[in-house]
């Protein structure tokens, strides 16, 4: 883990491909993995092994990767700066996540509040996966040696485990891996349900709580004019104005805008004339990429590359940290 001056930080990050993403993941994470591709060395992932905790069709499965990829290229990822593969094409993520399984308590994988949601929304399968799964994101990220992890809110528990694991596992043998912090953007950490606003925005919510990165104009300006907000009738932010905020953040987001500006474009004005500009500010934001998806998703060849060829490059990069991993535990290698 020497570190040179002028070495770049590295970056890691990841979404799961289990459907189309949505305006949470776009805001909360995607957005300001672009932002970060100039600075940092990044290795963006299509977390396709942590998708299987909850059953998928696996025809869907295997489109619906291709679909994200090209989500991360529509979006503005430059497979020239950064590492884009697939978690499954790289066997060292599973490898490590057992090495890992050996070194992180079930008090703490009790704790995680994602697993918690999660079986109880699918009572009728809470698998081993569902319940070591931060195990397996804690490898994704310390496999790349990472300095920064950016993450919406709900994932900032997970990165502290793997913060956790990586203490653990250094002051068990030796220094072995860089502990990442987790980068939060701040009024985007946590983009709300537009039908439930004390909920986050999720792909798996049925009904027109969700904006999806690939809905059409009409859509998006029908989710945003049905959207929760409250009876004051004042653009402002406010405690207790959970559907106002999350409108005022989703705009400020997509124009720019300070709180301030919002607030006086929209003195006098009812949540009508608001709720339009939202939806016109959102199909704006995501026209440009969905234009840019339908020319990579023509390309099937180009795409296949970039994942074979990031695969090959992240590869190379975690096996390097696996098998110090593997020295450090002690398992036997006669090659040595
Ligand atoms: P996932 O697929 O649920 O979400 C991907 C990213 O999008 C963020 N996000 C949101 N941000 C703001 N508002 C929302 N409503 C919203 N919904 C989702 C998430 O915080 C996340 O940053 N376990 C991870 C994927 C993963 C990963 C990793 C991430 C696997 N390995 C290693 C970082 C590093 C997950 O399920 O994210």
């Amino acid at each position: 883990m020497q570190e040179t001056k002028e070495a770049k930080k590295l970056v890691l990050s990841g979404i799961q491909p289990s459907g189309t993403l949505t305006l949470g993941n776009y805001l909360g994470a995607l957005r300001n993995w672009t932002k970060m591709q100039d600075e940092y060395l990044c290795y963006y992932m299509l977390a396709d092994l942590h998708t299987i905790t909850v059953r998928q069709v696996p025809a869907e499965l295997r489109q619906n990767c291709l679909k994200t990829a090209a989500i991360y290229l529509a979006a503005g990822l430059d497979p020239e700066k950064i590492t884009l593969f697939l978690q499954s094409m790289v066997p060292a993520h599973s490898q490590l996540a057992w090495v890992l399984n050996c070194y992180a308590m079930m008090g703490e994988l009790n704790r995680m509040t994602q697993f918690k949601d999660k079986s109880a929304r699918h009572a009728d399968n809470i698998n081993g996966g569902l319940y070591t799964y931060p195990v397996l994101m804690a490898a994704d990220i310390l496999l790349y040696q990472a300095d920064y992890v950016p993450v919406g809110k709900d994932q900032k528990q997970h990165v502290e485990l793997a913060r956790d694991i990586a203490n653990r596992f250094n002051n068990t043998y030796s220094e072995t891996f860089r502990i990442p912090e987790p980068i939060i953007s701040t009024n985007t950490a946590s983009i709300r349900s537009l039908s439930d606003p004390t909920k986050k925005m999720s792909k798996s919510e049925s009904g027109d709580g969700t904006i999806f990165v690939l809905d059409n104009k009409d859509t998006i300006l029908r989710k945003v004019r049905k959207a929760v907000t409250d009876s004051d009738g004042e653009i402002r932010r406010g405690e207790g104005k959970h559907g106002i905020n999350n409108l005022m953040n989703i705009y400020s987001a997509a124009t720019g805008k300070t709180d301030g500006e919002i607030e006086s474009e929209f003195a006098g004005k009812g949540y009508g004339d608001f709720k339009l500009a939202v939806g016109e500010a959102i199909a704006d934001l995501l026209g440009g990429i969905q234009q840019e998806y339908e020319r990579y998703m023509a390309d099937k060849a180009y795409l296949n590359r970039v994942l074979i060829e990031g695969a090959e490059r992240a590869s190379y990069a975690a096996n390097k940290t696996l098998s110090k991993v593997y020295r450090k535990v002690g398992f036997y290698d006669p090659h040595k």
